[in-house]
């Protein structure tokens, strides 16, 4: 499974790339406004941090606004991705990019049947949101699952995004149901290296060291 970062800053993507674990970045416009600075110039900024695909959202509603803000958004740089919300708008607006090569992230994904019809618009990617419907009491990873069995089964090859990953279990269950890629919080990143035995481990080889050439 791919790592993406689900973020808009750039300290923290300048950071989490670093481990050379990152494969791309997702970003939405409620991360972009928490970065107070202009859409085109955050994404500008990310893609001359990483290489592969920057997914940007569009925020009009309509499929006559929506694909000039994508023509221009895509304009950013090659690995810009458009984002889009699954509505009939959404849809018009990922089959009209896909004719003219642009990629399309389907996004606010809550269940199977508006998988499909992403999928069949031709978006590259779809974007599940686990955290969301665990909030409502329903089950993330179930839909996840769910998606990626009728891809297998139907031969679909859009991307599975697992998003709206809230803790590191999310991301482990994402993966074990087949999702392709997951995007994360860095601090979801930072806390699936971390484990206390690891650190224990080091300290204990270091003392040893330190006891036997003392
Ligand atoms: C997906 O691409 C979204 O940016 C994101 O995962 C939403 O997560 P949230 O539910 O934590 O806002």
């Amino acid at each position: 499974m791919k790592f993406f970062l689900d973020t808009a800053n750039v300290a923290e993507i300048r950071e989490m790339v670093s481990l050379g674990v990152v494969d791309g970045v997702t970003t939405n416009p409620s991360l972009i406004a928490k970065e107070k600075k202009d859409i085109k110039a955050v994404i500008k900024e990310i893609a001359g941090i990483v290489k592969g695909p920057i997914s940007a959202e569009v925020i009009s509603t309509t499929f006559a606004e929506m694909l000039p803000e994508a023509r221009e958004l895509a304009k950013i740089a090659g690995n810009v991705v458009i984002k889009v919300p699954i509505t009939a708008d959404g849809l018009k607006t990922a089959s009209a990019l896909k004719a003219e090569g642009i990629k399309t992230n389907v996004t606010l994904i809550f269940s199977s049947n508006q998988a499909l019809l992403a999928a069949r618009a031709g978006a590259a990617y779809v974007s599940p949101f686990v955290g969301r419907l665990d909030d409502i009491n329903q089950d993330g990873i179930q839909l996840i699952q769910e998606i990626a069995d009728i891809f297998a089964i139907q031969g679909i090859e859009t991307e599975i995004i697992a998003a709206s990953i809230r803790h590191t279990l999310h991301v482990t269950q994402s993966a074990l149901v087949g999702a392709h890629i997951a995007t994360v919080p860095a601090k979801v990143l930072t806390a699936m290296l971390n484990h206390p035995l690891t650190d224990a481990g080091i300290k204990r080889f270091l003392d040893d060291w330190k006891n036997a050439n003392s």
